[in-house]
């Protein structure tokens, strides 16, 4: 049986310790300080990842707990005008949200940004049984002979009639994709050349960290090292973090392509998974240049909303990956409320060019659904620019690609990878966009 422990108010406790006068040395707390948390497993039941982070949020994998919230209305001006227009959408909310992804989240380029002297310096006619064409571009950055440089590896249908349309992937590791017996391959990274090139395209890759190193303590290498202020170690908390970086060298790679015979500029898509999702659809935001735009994977802080409760948040990221934002993103860890921005809108401000996104079942660290509901948030502004949305709001379904509109969706079965799955729903899509030169 219990029994019954007397229980005293707050204020009678108050009340007692004036009647008793001034105590003599600090009063003993009345609880013991509060135990450290239980440490977590690795992972839930389920294998999906679980972080606390240091604002003391553990990873949700629980639907019914995500929260309620509210985006960022697209069509809404920051002085709470609506957009009800092409224009005001151009003018005025697009240079407006782009304002606040460079400022709060990702850092703007700075003036000081190096120039970038691109060379071909290899071609072979002939690789790939005679179909292909191979070059190698090297862009220096910056004037120092050894500065930093990135490799384009470029292949080109060898009998191409005009121009080809090419799909420019960011890659985690560098080698030609001819070499694909290569393990350290973390991701199954490379495209279907092949495939690629039958259907009339070019192909092209860059490693990412060649551009900006992907760690800790490392503002003082790369791009970003040569455009730190006199004085500074790190970049100002509104400049570039390396996620900014590798974005605006992809924007450097397309200025390579405007200078290529072989190439159709206006028709380049850029591809990129995980970090390099993220990468691609900023890269996309800030350069209508991009025809297209296939972030794989992307989740947190890439296609997937912030505001919901699921798998990576905000603290995670802030704590794991300060460099690959602007230190202003710091100011977010545990209120992402009050984010001025979402995917929804990162989504967006590549209209009206068409985006394809995917997400895999094993990969809910990336909230696949999340990412399917940025998509469908994004609808407004494709709709208000004379183009399709997703076609539903109901889902993500399983396996279905999504492609009717000019926003895409695949949700694959299957782990955080590009699938061959997502790679053949992926061309199907760019063929409404990419037409090749015959
Ligand atoms: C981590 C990170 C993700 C990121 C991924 C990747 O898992 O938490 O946000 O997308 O790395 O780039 O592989």
């Amino acid at each position: 049986m219990n029994t019954p422990v007397p229980c005293l108010s707050v204020p009678v406790i108050l009340g007692l310790l004036v009647l008793a006068g001034p105590p003599v040395r600090a009063a003993e707390p009345a609880t013991a300080p509060a135990a450290p948390p239980a440490a977590l497993p690795r992972t839930d039941a389920s294998g999906n990842p679980l972080r606390r982070a240091p604002t003391g949020h553990v990873s949700n994998y629980d639907e019914a707990k995500v929260g309620t919230y509210t985006l960022p209305d697209p069509l809404v001006l920051q002085n709470g005008q609506p957009v009800r227009d092409a224009d005001t959408w151009f003018k005025q909310r697009r240079p407006e949200l782009l304002r606040l992804y460079k400022a709060e989240i990702y850092g703007r380029v700075p003036e000081r940004a190096p120039q970038v002297t691109f060379a071909v310096v290899e071609t072979d006619p002939g690789v790939m049984n005679g179909t292909a064409v191979r070059k190698e571009i090297v862009g220096h950055f910056g004037d120092k002979p050894d500065g930093p440089a990135v490799h384009v590896h470029l292949y080109l249908p060898a009998k191409a009639a005009g121009r080809v349309p090419v799909l420019l992937h960011l890659l985690f590791f560098g080698d030609p994709p001819a070499d694909a017996a290569n393990g350290l391959r973390r991701f199954s990274e490379i495209g279907p050349v092949a495939d690629i090139l039958a259907r009339g395209y070019g192909y092209a890759t860059f490693r990412y960290t060649e551009v900006q190193a992907d760690s800790a303590d490392t503002y003082q290498s790369g791009v970003i090292g040569l455009t730190l202020a006199p004085g500074r170690a790190i970049p100002a908390a509104d400049e570039w973090g390396a996620i900014s970086a590798w974005a605006w060298a992809a924007s450097r790679v397309l200025d390579y392509f405007e200078t290529d015979p072989a190439v159709d500029a206006r028709h380049v898509a850029l591809i990129g998974h995980s970090r390099l999702g993220k990468t691609a659809l900023w890269a996309g935001a800030q350069d209508p240049r991009f025809a297209l735009v296939f972030p794989s994977c992307a989740g947190e802080m890439g296609s997937a909303l912030s505001r919901r409760d699921y798998g990576e948040t905000v603290d995670d990221m802030a704590v794991n990956f300060p460099w690959w934002f602007a230190g202003n993103f710091q100011k977010y860890p545990g209120h992402w409320n009050d984010l001025p921005v979402d995917a929804h809108l990162l989504i967006a401000l590549n209209a009206p060019h068409p985006v394809f996104i995917t997400g895999g079942t094993q990969d809910q660290w990336a909230d696949p659904r999340g990412e399917f509901l940025a998509a469908v948030a994004a609808g407004p502004v494709y709709r208000l620019l004379g183009k399709k949305d997703l076609g539903t709001s109901d889902g993500p379904p399983l396996d279905t690609p999504l492609i009717t509109g000019d926003l895409g969706f695949l949700y694959h079965t299957g782990a955080h990878t590009i699938a061959p799955a997502d790679w053949n729903a992926f061309l199907a899509f760019a063929e409404k966009y990419l037409k090749p030169a015959r």
